[in-house]
């Protein structure tokens, strides 16, 4: 369905997400001319607010988390701002927040940024209050769920209002430029593409590292523990775009046809597959910083650790390992993929002495945040006359985004996203069968810890986790990229 939506009604409206996230990218999009003049903006929260409450909460909100330089308009952007207080459990609510809504000329965006236990009452309130008409589409972040069965009944429930053309399913790191541009690598150059499989590629291994904590998100995180924060979602979508099949073309329907083959292609693993670990006091760039159970205020078995080694049954990537790893409090921030080719069939260098005939493979790092950069590691002749033989050393072609493209602004993801959701572009978004695709092999592993009564590993805060993360690895001979 094809139109621009003229009101962007905004669910969870005060929370963290919103502050940090949802009103700056618009306030950004609104700067650059990026936003149509009519577009309304209606918060819905608890809060007792009335626009202009909503106006100075708003307001303090991009003061603290806008850079300034990017606040320009921003009196402006705030005049497009309401608010209709709302407690999304009273089906009552739902007539006036209609009102404030009013007759959208072309249609309306709603964007749910709530806990998902409202999410089947609010879609409830908005199809009473005739807010799911044809010209409406809904954004639904995440969590979607605790399993399978849980998302499924959230799936349902949208679905009984909304058909899946008009469900947009929020994995953030979609939304990131240099998640897009791993597409852009892998599709719009001829050389990586004969190389992408079974035969010339080793292992993947896929980082996403934080040193941040618990944030103080206590309830949510230690009901849901980095298996399912991390990588059902985000780590899953890299993993699917990096061993994707190639789409026949950059749309919705294409992408994510190709991408969920690929999930449905994961094989189950085993408990010896996998490492869960819980950070314990330790040190983060000097500083120290309490246990997660610390943080927390009681002991726990969550974990904010996960390793997982993955293998993805298909022609392409027969026999070819992923290697998967996440956590809190680890040495230093870095979201990357590394792709780790195989050693030349035959190396002609194993005659010469001073390069002790060893040729490293190649490897390819594309790194996501908070560098955005891709280097190609090759091996090359160190200058000299090689008296004692010939040297080689491995030499990066590196690519550092920020220098290519100095000119063109850098954007969160979440500008993007909603830009997407509002004029209504699928592509970024995640569709039914692939977070359902997702759930069902995270709950395998799930299964598989119970089973086994795997507990949490301790690793000191400011490491790289549990030290059986390193012997996952080591165990194939892999070595993890740092
Ligand atoms: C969220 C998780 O989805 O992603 C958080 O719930 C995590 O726990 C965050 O910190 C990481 O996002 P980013 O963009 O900072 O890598």
């Amino acid at each position: 369905m094809s139109f621009t939506a003229d009101r962007l009604l905004l669910f969870g409206a005060t929370g963290d997400l919103a502050q940090r996230m949802l009103l700056p990218s618009l306030c950004a999009l609104h700067a650059d001319g990026l936003l149509s003049p009519e577009l309304e903006i209606i918060g819905t929260a608890r809060a007792d607010l009335d626009d202009q409450g909503f106006r100075n909460f708003a307001r303090a909100a991009l003061e603290k988390f806008m850079p300034a330089d990017r606040r320009g308009s921003m009196g402006v952007f705030l005049n497009r701002l309401h608010f209709q207080p709302l407690d999304a459990t009273q089906t009552g609510h739902y007539g006036a927040l209609a009102k404030a809504v009013g007759t959208p000329q072309k249609g309306l965006a709603i964007f749910l940024s709530t806990a998902p236990s409202l999410f089947e009452a609010t879609i409830a309130g908005l199809a009473a209050s005739g807010l799911t008409g044809p010209t409406t589409r809904i954004g639904l972040e995440k969590p979607l769920g605790t399993d399978l069965a849980s998302s499924r009944l959230i799936n349902d429930a949208v679905a009984s209002a909304f058909p899946e053309p008009r469900i947009f399913r929020i994995d953030h790191y979609l939304g990131k430029e240099t998640v897009q541009n791993l597409l852009a690598l892998r599709f719009a150059n001829i050389m990586f593409e004969p190389l992408w499989n079974a035969a010339h590629i080793d292992h993947v291994q896929i980082t996403v590292a934080e040193t941040v904590g618990l944030e103080g998100r206590v309830g949510f995180y230690d009901g849901a523990g980095a298996l399912r924060d991390m990588v059902q979602n985000h780590m899953l979508q890299l993993l699917a775009l990096v061993a994707m099949e190639p789409p026949s073309s950059y749309n919705a329907t294409a992408v994510r046809d190709e991408k969920v083959k690929v999930l449905r292609s994961l094989r189950r693993v085993s408990a010896e597959e996998t490492v869960r670990g819980q950070y314990a006091e330790g040190a983060i760039t000097g500083q120290a910083v309490p246990s997660y159970s610390d943080e927390l205020g009681h002991p726990s078995d969550t974990e904010t650790f996960v390793a997982i080694k993955a293998h993805i049954d298909n022609w392409r990537w027969r026999g070819v390992p992923f290697y998967l790893r996440t956590g809190k409090r680890l040495h230093h921030r870095v979201t990357e993929i590394v792709v780790n080719f195989r050693p030349v069939p035959h190396s002609i260098f194993v005659g010469q002495k001073a390069s002790g005939g060893s040729t490293p493979p190649n490897q390819l790092v594309i790194g996501i945040q908070p560098e955005e950069n891709v280097t190609l590691s090759l091996m090359a002749k160190v200058p000299g006359l090689d008296r004692d033989g010939l040297r080689l050393r491995r030499v990066p072609l590196n690519i550092a985004m920020a220098d290519a493209f100095a000119g063109p602004q850098r954007r969160i993801a979440y500008e993007r996203l909603l830009l997407d959701l509002i004029e209504g572009d699928q592509t970024l978004f995640v569709r039914r069968d692939e977070v359902e695709a997702q759930w069902d092999w995270i709950d395998a592993i799930r299964t598989v810890w119970d089973a086994g009564g795997l507990a949490a590993k301790p690793y000191p805060a400011g490491t790289w986790g549990p030290t059986s993360a390193i012997a996952l690895a080591e165990r194939d001979g892999v070595t993890w990229h740092e």
